[in-house]
């Protein structure tokens, strides 16, 4: 069911080189989880499980859990053959592996959440399975997870020891370009914001949700847990030598995206930190706002209409007036009013048929009002009048908010 295996028995494929004791992780209480997703890595996986066991002291408790969207060149059996020989070594009880295999290509940023969500470690490392990111920085991460002043560790590119080998200029360029757009526009002051190899305590995710946003998984979980305390440990990131990047150009634009989508996030978590009666109070101050530089474009459009078809009769021009100014004002309350930015073309007009229909009917309900003020509490015509602005806008504010812009009334 695939085109080929690459499969190189385990001792074969042992790394030379074993870490030293020091350049272990050391045995500690929190359990351990790895995240490695794959795609094609079927030159690689062997190697990397090996790897990454070998940085775990025989002491640590431990899971590697390879999320594998179906590759067509078997990672995701080699990877299962090869679990069985990791957990018949002697040495390595405590540690277990885990493969989830999906049924199709869904992208990295989910292949992580999946692997996050079925980890059962207090202490979580996500990293590539190709060797970009050595196994043997995965102990000095979690010793800085291990801090008590720290949350979240990213391996890190740009900061002082770090760097990147075998890529081109252009690569280099758009990663650069990419941890600036993070920096500045979601205020994030991480030095690599983009690094796929990062660690975090479990627990700073409870309650978070995870939308997959974008191939940069680390950047979500930066913005959705802003106060969390993150450490930059140096790493130098090698390219692949074995298999084919999955970076096209296409990952740039959905980044562009995804960073917009974050700032949205972002934006929508600052304002909702405020009270309610504040929020409320803003928004209900913005209509009237509105309202009132409605009368102003209504009475402009209307003289200014007048005065270019001087033939027409006024009340034609003063229709066009209140056409114009309800247009005005429906846009004006939706995109500064109500936040709203979606213009789907069917989902506006509803909208907008919705706004003119409240409008008139608050008109309708002022002149109700003004009528029933006077004639049956004999009140005067002005204090009725203004009683009569008062609520039909009132009105006007309130179904407005719940029918045309679904926002809940008292939020
Ligand atoms: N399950 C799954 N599904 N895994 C995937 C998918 C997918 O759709 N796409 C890629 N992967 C896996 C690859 O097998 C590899 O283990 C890892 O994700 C990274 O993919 P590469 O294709 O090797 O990515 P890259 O080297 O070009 O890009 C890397 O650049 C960043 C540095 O800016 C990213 O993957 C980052 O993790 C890395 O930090
Ligand atoms: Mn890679």
């Amino acid at each position: 069911m695939f085109n080929q295996i690459f499969y190189i028995p385990p001792d074969k494929q042992r790394v030379v080189d074993l870490p030293r004791q020091e350049e272990m992780v050391k045995p500690s209480k929190a359990k351990l989880s790895i995240v490695l997703p794959t795609y094609n890595e079927s030159q690689n996986i062997v190697r990397m499980l090996d790897s990454i066991a070998e940085t775990l002291s025989p002491y640590t408790t431990a899971e590697i859990i390879v999320v594998d969207d179906n590759s067509p060149d078997g990672t995701a059996e080699i990877a299962s053959l090869h679990a069985k020989n990791i957990s018949n070594r002697k040495n390595n009880n405590k540690l277990h592996v885990e493969i989830i295999r999906r049924e199709g290509k869904f992208g990295l940023s989910s292949a992580i959440v999946a692997g996050v969500e079925s980890a059962t470690g207090d202490l979580l490392v996500v990293m590539d399975g190709d060797f970009s990111h050595p196994p043997h920085v995965i102990p000095s991460i979690i010793e800085a997870l291990q801090d008590s002043d720290c949350d979240i560790v990213v391996a890190s590119r740009y900061i002082k020891g770090g760097s990147i080998i075998g890529w081109p200029f252009k690569r280099r360029l758009m990663s650069k370009g990419a941890t600036k757009i993070a920096q500045y526009g979601l205020g994030i002051e991480v030095k690599d914001p983009v690094s796929g190899f990062f660690a975090f305590r479990r627990d700073i995710i409870d309650g978070v949700k995870l939308d997959a946003i974008g191939y940069k998984m680390l950047l979500e979980i930066l913005v959705k847990t802003k106060g969390a305390r993150v450490k930059e440990v140096p790493y130098t990131f090698t390219n692949r030598s074995v298999g084919k990047s999955k970076f096209d150009k296409w990952v740039m634009f959905d980044y562009l995206r995804a960073v917009m989508r974050l700032y949205r996030y972002g934006k929508s978590m600052r304002q909702k930190e405020r009270r309610t009666s504040v929020r409320f109070l803003s928004k209900a101050g913005r209509f009237y706002t509105v309202g009132a530089s409605g009368l102003l474009v209504n009475y402009v459009a209307s003289l200014l209409f007048s005065a270019l078809a001087p033939n027409i009769w006024y009340l034609y021009s003063t229709i066009l007036g209140i056409l114009i100014s309800m247009t005005s004002n429906f846009f004006l309350n939706k995109l500064w009013t109500f936040e709203d930015r979606e213009f789907n073309v069917k989902e506006t007009g509803i909208q907008f048929g919705k706004f003119i229909g409240f409008s008139s009917l608050g008109a309708i309900i002022q002149l109700l009002l003004v009528y029933a003020l006077v004639e049956n509490y004999n009140m005067e015509y002005p204090l009725s009048l203004i009683l009569a602005v008062a609520a039909a806008s009132v009105g006007n504010f309130l179904l407005n908010k719940k029918w045309t812009f679904k926002e809940k009334i008292w939020s």
